[in-house]
């Protein structure tokens, strides 16, 4: 084919962009189904502790005792970030986006980092393991620099979710908290090629180091197109307000051409895989919840129905995570970071998949400007 007669895939749609052995997801079967390294998600969401997923994400295999033991040992060990990083999030301006804080204080964490520029298999597989402990200690920290309040640190006798919940609040969660969190997490630990996991593989091409990978990843994710979606999918409840508006509000959005946020997903057509257990998940909790405005579930339910019945999008996992961290307590402002301290798993496999069959990832663009211009000199210029 000669230069110009390439046909352009728009957003890479359907583009299989090279092989992979981390995530299995069909998004046209009814129901759609997703695996990771080959478990049916619903086999592990609500069972499994987030520790066991990341191990099973980032090393191939479900985790025997010792191995899984050895690994919670690992997380643990790493928990703590360095000081500088949590100077580094005080220091920064107040009101600046989380994500952008999260951003920067994951670039500091790199600097400290003592295998920061080794691309050896071990070495990557230590970082992924440290980044998969400390991104929930840099939220954590970011919230109670937020709130004034002093940081905690972590609890060396709770699980990864459970000692979450503890550096945020401060106090210990109850199981059905710990259990909701976790579940949320393994739920968006990993997502094949995403935009910011492509960001992650695209950066890993160049045969830079992972956190470089990562940031980038962290960049991408802060989108509202992806992991912004989250943040605004609070905004949609909040401005729908009750169950009555649904329909006026979702008529009128769609009248604007409005984008629906935590509705419409680039690969699920048919429904999107994890938001059954987070549905189901919202509802035990409006229930448990003394204090909680139990409508928030309400509204979710009826603006995914509405809009099912006019088999126009489907509801993605934004939506109920939305809901579920309400009701969590969680702070909301720092859902999509929340994000990030999960996808943290999915980013690390993949790069370090895309590390040991690395390539640069550099397509080409269909040039659709001006050629073969006449040079004017500067002063001749009108
Ligand atoms: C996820 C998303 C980026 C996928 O984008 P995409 O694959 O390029 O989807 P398309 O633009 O091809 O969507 C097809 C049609 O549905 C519409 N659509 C897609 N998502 C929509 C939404 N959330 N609200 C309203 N309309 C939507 C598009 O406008 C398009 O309409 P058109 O054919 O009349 O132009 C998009 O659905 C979106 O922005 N959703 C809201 C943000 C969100 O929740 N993101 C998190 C995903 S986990």
């Amino acid at each position: 084919m000669s230069a110009g007669t390439e046909q352009v895939i728009s957003g890479l749609e359907g583009v299989l962009a090279g092989e992979s052995s981390v995530t299995f997801l069909d998004g046209l079967a009814d129901p759609s189904v997703l695996e990771y390294r080959g478990y049916n998600i619903h086999d592990i969401a609500e069972t499994t502790s987030f520790e066991e997923v990341a191990f099973l994400v980032i090393e191939g295999h479900l985790p025997n005792k010792a191995e899984l033991a050895a690994f919670d040992q690992e997380l643990k060990a790493a928990r703590a970030i360095p000081p500088q990083v949590i100077d580094t999030i005080r220091a920064l301006p107040k009101g600046i986006h989380p994500m952008a804080a999260f951003r920067t204080a994951v670039s500091v964490l790199a600097c400290y980092d003592p295998q920061q520029e080794d691309n050896s298999k071990e070495a990557n597989r230590a970082k992924a393991g440290r980044m998969t402990a400390q991104f929930a200690t840099i939220v954590a920290a970011q919230h109670r620099i937020n709130e004034g309040k002093p940081v905690v640190e972590p609890d060396p006798s709770l699980g990864h979710a459970a000692n979450f919940l503890y550096m945020l609040n401060g106090e210990r969660g109850d199981d059905l908290w710990v259990r909701t969190l976790e579940t949320t997490m393994n739920l968006y630990a990993e997502h094949e090629a995403n935009a910011s996991t492509f960001a992650v593989r695209v950066v890993v091409g160049t045969n830079s180091d992972l956190h470089s990978a990562i940031v980038a990843g962290i960049g991408a994710l802060k989108g509202p197109a992806h992991g912004g979606a989250a943040d605004d999918s609070i905004a949609l409840i909040q401005d729908i307000g009750n169950v009555e508006n649904v329909k006026p509000w979702v008529d009128q959005a769609f009248a604007e051409r409005r984008l629906i946020p935590g509705f419409g997903h680039r690969v699920y057509k048919t429904g999107d895989a994890r938001t059954p257990h987070l549905r189901n998940m919202c509802r035990a909790l409006a229930e448990h919840s003394a204090t909680k405005d139990s409508s928030w579930v309400d509204i979710a339910l009826a603006t995914e129905d509405y809009i099912r019945s006019m088999k126009r999008l489907v509801a993605n996992v934004d939506l109920y995570a939305a809901a579920a961290l309400y009701y969590l307590d969680f702070p909301l402002n720092l859902f999509t970071n929340f994000v990030a301290a999960a996808r943290i798993v999915g980013w690390s496999a993949n790069a370090i998949e895309q590390f040991e069959k690395n390539r640069i990832i550099r397509p080409r663009m269909k040039y659709v400007g001006e050629r073969a211009r006449t040079f004017v000199p500067l002063e001749q210029r009108g």
